[in-house]
């Protein structure tokens, strides 16, 4: 355990912006967290994993918390699955990079989602037809106001669209030490959306390392790399509205895309598509722009302010709600 005072948070968060926490403790093993909070009693406290869906705006006055420990243990095996325990400092693409190498389908469409393992069930993250809900089978964590380590099972974390009861009832409230994963030993690819199908074929074929690298190829074409221009991925997330409203806008603008919702007769609609549509795809202000190739993400040019970005967001919220009288929520932590 490492705990560090008066921490600048530049390097810790992937919008790099410049802003201080009065202390952070890493630790490495779950066991380690009694102890930490003996020691240090904070009043306030909340989990920064590896900074990648969040905005600070402001200093920290409280106790950052930050997983590390690495560990990857096989618990359960049959001929057909594998269950996985992965501790929450992991990197999420590791995980992704272990699982191809043993020849392990699940999470290959998740390929490159920047983040830690602990991370990736607070908001269930997500793409190409995949979620991390799709995998998950529990999640370990700790809880400071009884002192109790908890498992929770998946039927119980309340997943949805990046959604969970970690960013709910459970909201600053656990910290997350490990996830349990079931992954097949039998192939299931998933292909289905947007152009994976066709960089998949490209390649040779439906093998995990096909899809791996056809994903990855994808994401680094459309996504800035965070270790070049900061950014936290989605900035925004997809609205999902009644059908009603999908198809008055879909009959004055029919190539919008349109993604169907189970249940409850809702449809998901695209918002990187209303912002591009909206003539922001690239626009800038100062240091804070939409980026030129996928206009979900914004992105700090370098030097801006959590302030500058919420401000800037505002605005193409506002431009969107303009145009096409739909609200879009910010994905991203804000702080
Ligand atoms: N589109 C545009 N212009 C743009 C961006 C998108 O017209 O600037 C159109 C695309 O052509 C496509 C549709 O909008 O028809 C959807 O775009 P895309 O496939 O790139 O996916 P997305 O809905 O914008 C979501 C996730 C991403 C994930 C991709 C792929 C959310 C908030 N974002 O983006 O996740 O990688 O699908 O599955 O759901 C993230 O969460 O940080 C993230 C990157």
């Amino acid at each position: 355990m490492r705990i560090f005072e008066h921490i600048d948070l530049l390097q810790r968060n992937s919008f790099h912006v410049a802003q201080r926490a009065a202390r952070l403790a890493e630790f490495d093993k779950a066991e380690e967290l009694p102890t930490l909070f003996e020691q240090c009693r904070p009043e306030k406290w909340m989990v920064l994993s590896g900074g990648n869906n969040i905005l600070f705006t402001q200093d920290y006055d409280g106790l950052l918390i930050t997983p590390c420990g690495t560990d990857i243990e096989i618990v359960a095996e049959n001929e057909r699955e594998v269950e996985v325990e992965a501790e929450a400092g992991l990197e999420w693409d590791d995980l992704v990079q272990w699982c191809v190498e043993r020849n392990l389908w699940g999470i290959e469409n998740l390929s490159l989602i920047p983040g830690k393992v602990g991370a990736a069930p607070v908001q269930n993250i997500g793409a190409y037809g995949v979620e991390a809900k799709d995998a998950i089978r529990s999640v370990t964590m700790f809880v400071p106001e009884s002192g109790n380590f908890l498992t929770l099972a998946a039927e119980h974390c309340a997943f949805g669209y990046r959604e969970s009861v970690f960013k709910q009832n459970l909201r600053g409230k656990v910290i997350i030490t490990s996830v349990r994963f079931r992954f097949s030993k039998e192939p299931n690819p998933i292909l289905g959306y947007g152009d994976v199908i066709r960089e998949v074929e490209a390649r040779g074929g439906a093998t995990l390392k096909n899809i791996r690298e056809a994903i990855c190829d994808i994401r680094r074409a459309k996504l800035p790399d965070t270790a070049v221009l900061g950014n936290a991925g989605s900035f925004f997330k997809n609205p999902v509205v009644d059908i009603e409203v999908a198809e008055r806008l879909r009959s004055e603008y029919p190539e919008m895309p349109l993604y169907p919702v189970a249940g409850e007769g809702k449809v998901k609609l695209a918002s990187g598509w209303l912002i591009d549509k909206s003539g922001l795809k690239g626009y800038r202000e100062g240091s804070v722009g939409v980026h030129e190739r996928q206009a979900l993400v914004l992105v700090n040019y370098g030097g801006a302010t959590g302030g500058e970005v919420i401000a800037f967001a505002r605005m193409v919220q506002q431009r969107v709600k303009e145009r096409f009288g739909i609200e879009i929520d910010t994905e991203v932590n804000i702080l």
